[in-house]
């Protein structure tokens, strides 16, 4: 076990969890109810919440806030920071675990969803982390663990977004664990490969070769390896063999065959080739000037600068 204050503490010690409703995030909340942990529940589905609540009580008796919160949105963040001040329910750990992903050639998913990405796996995460961390560093005790992905360390072609998200995620993380490190709070990223939750359906890749080739691991397994870590204090955490190996891989294979390969397990090309390519988010395109108009007079310059 790890040196933080955090697992010799007498006393209730809370944890805040994102994407408790389901999945990595709900085994998370099961398994820290069984240890003990007073929690709060964070996520859109506030149905979905409560019945996680419920069944943490009902077996552990545990005490579980639920705190419905859309994490895409910015100012959900700041009002959820705000009600954890006024309700006194600053968590000794914070698991950021909520995130999506989407399957498909970049160019032809929607931009906004594309950015959605990044608004809950990369900025809420930087946000919530940098509003609740000054009370760990206070305390001298606690820390934030990150569910990131083995994504995040390849290149990610048909999964452009996602993968770029859990990078940042790992890079944030193991920055901030340094700069943590003299204060006795600890920060981790946990890198699952494939996990059985709803992830796999919302990002539409159901059907695809990486889905039906690689092995998925169990939600309460995932959970159980990254706590662990978390406890001893590593960094960057692989739960499960597959992980470990994987990431070791990423290490030696040459980017370029990690980036076909992935191309390949994603079915990118065959995405792009089949899909029109989105363009609701441009103007509409310009009219080449027909023989009857004058081209236009403008310089090079000035039409560049249209
Ligand atoms: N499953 C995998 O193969 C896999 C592999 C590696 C890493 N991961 C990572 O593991 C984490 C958990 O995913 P999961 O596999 O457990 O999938 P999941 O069952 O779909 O759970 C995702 C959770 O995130 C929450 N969430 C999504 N958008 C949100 C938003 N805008 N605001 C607040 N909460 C939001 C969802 O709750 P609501 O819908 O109620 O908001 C849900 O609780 C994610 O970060 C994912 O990237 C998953």
């Amino acid at each position: 076990m790890g040196m933080n204050a955090i697992w010799q503490r007498e006393g209730p010690r809370r944890a805040l969890i994102t994407g408790a409703s389901s999945g990595i995030g709900e085994a998370f909340a099961r398994l820290l109810a069984e240890e003990g942990w007073d929690l709060v529940l964070v996520a859109r589905n506030e149905e979905e919440l409560h019945r996680v609540a419920g069944v943490v009580h009902a077996q552990h008796q545990a005490t579980a806030h639920v705190l419905p919160a859309d994490l895409s949105r910015p100012e959900s963040i700041a009002a959820l920071a705000s009600r954890l001040q006024q309700r006194n329910l600053m968590p000794d750990v914070l698991i950021n675990n909520a995130g999506f992903g989407l399957m498909g050639a970049a160019t032809v998913l929607p931009r906004e969803e594309q950015l959605r990405i990044i608004d809950v796996n990369v900025r809420a995460v930087i946000d919530l982390t940098l509003r609740l961390l000054p009370h760990m560093q206070r305390q001298q005790a606690g820390g934030v663990l990150n569910v990131a992905s083995l994504a995040g360390l390849m290149p990610g072609p048909g999964m452009a977004a996602y993968h770029a998200s859990k990078a940042a995620l790992i890079s944030f993380s193991e920055a901030l664990a340094e700069e943590m490190r003299p204060h006795g709070v600890q920060v981790s990223a946990l890198c699952p490969g494939p996990v059985k939750t709803r992830f796999q359906e919302r990002a539409g890749m159901r059907s695809s070769l990486l889905v039906r080739l690689l092995p998925a691991s169990r939600p309460a397994r995932v959970a159980r390896a990254g706590w662990q870590g978390f406890k001893e204090g590593r960094v960057v955490i692989m739960p499960g063999l597959f992980a470990a190996f994987t990431a070791i891989s990423t290490r030696f294979v040459p980017r370029l065959l990690l980036r076909r390969i992935n191309a390949r397990l994603t079915g990118v090309h065959q995405h792009a080739a089949r899909h029109a390519v989105n363009t609701a988010h441009l103007p509409p395109a310009r009219q080449e000037p027909s023989a009857a108009e004058p081209a236009s007079t403008k310089s090079r310059q000035e039409r560049q600068a249209d």
